[in-house]
């Protein structure tokens, strides 16, 4: 692995987050057209790159003092190495040189690895939202965890 370089998205990029989550997150990955709305919808993407190759996302959505972080996909045979503590301290320093005091998220409750890595970064669990995902496909209903963390 070379060095890892983050930068903003652009158009081009929502291709190839989707090919990232897909990799990463199979059946729960955002589709293309999510990324793309949110890409037209001006939300902020944070884009980790190895080289010319996209290994990383991340996309968030800024509102007064609290930006939601809305997704972060690492493709799997870069996972364990910083990259995604490295998209979230890119977002954390965003937030810092604007009016942001929190970070908040929701992640499915089975997701044990996003949670260690959410915890690991400064976020704390603060509710549990009751089958906040609905079922979908070959998917049951479950809870989200509404964590937060203070820039
Ligand atoms: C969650 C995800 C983004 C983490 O990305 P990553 O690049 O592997 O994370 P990092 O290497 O930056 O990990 C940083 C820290 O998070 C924690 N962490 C990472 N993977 C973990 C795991 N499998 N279990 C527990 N903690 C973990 C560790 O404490 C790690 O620090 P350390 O390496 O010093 O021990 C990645 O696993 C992923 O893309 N998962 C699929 C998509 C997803 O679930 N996204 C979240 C949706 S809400």
């Amino acid at each position: 692995m070379s060095q890892i370089i983050i930068k903003l998205w652009q158009q081009h990029d929502v291709e190839r987050c989707t090919h990232v989550a897909k990799q990463a997150s199979a059946e729960k990955a955002w589709s293309f057209a999510e990324y793309d709305e949110s890409y037209k919808a001006g939300h902020s993407g944070l884009i980790a790159y190895d080289g010319e190759q996209v290994i990383g996302c991340l996309v968030a959505q800024s509102l007064f003092e609290t930006a939601d972080l809305l997704d972060i996909q690492v493709l799997p045979e870069y996972q364990g190495k910083g990259v995604a503590m490295l998209l979230l301290q890119a977002l954390k320093q965003a937030c810092k040189e604007t009016s942001v005091e929190n970070i908040m998220l929701e992640v499915r409750s089975s997701n044990a690895r996003a949670i260690g890595f959410y915890m690991k970064s400064g976020f704390i669990s603060i509710h549990t939202r009751k089958n906040y995902y609905a079922a979908r496909d070959s998917l049951p209903p479950e809870d989200a965890v509404i964590m937060q963390c203070s820039i």
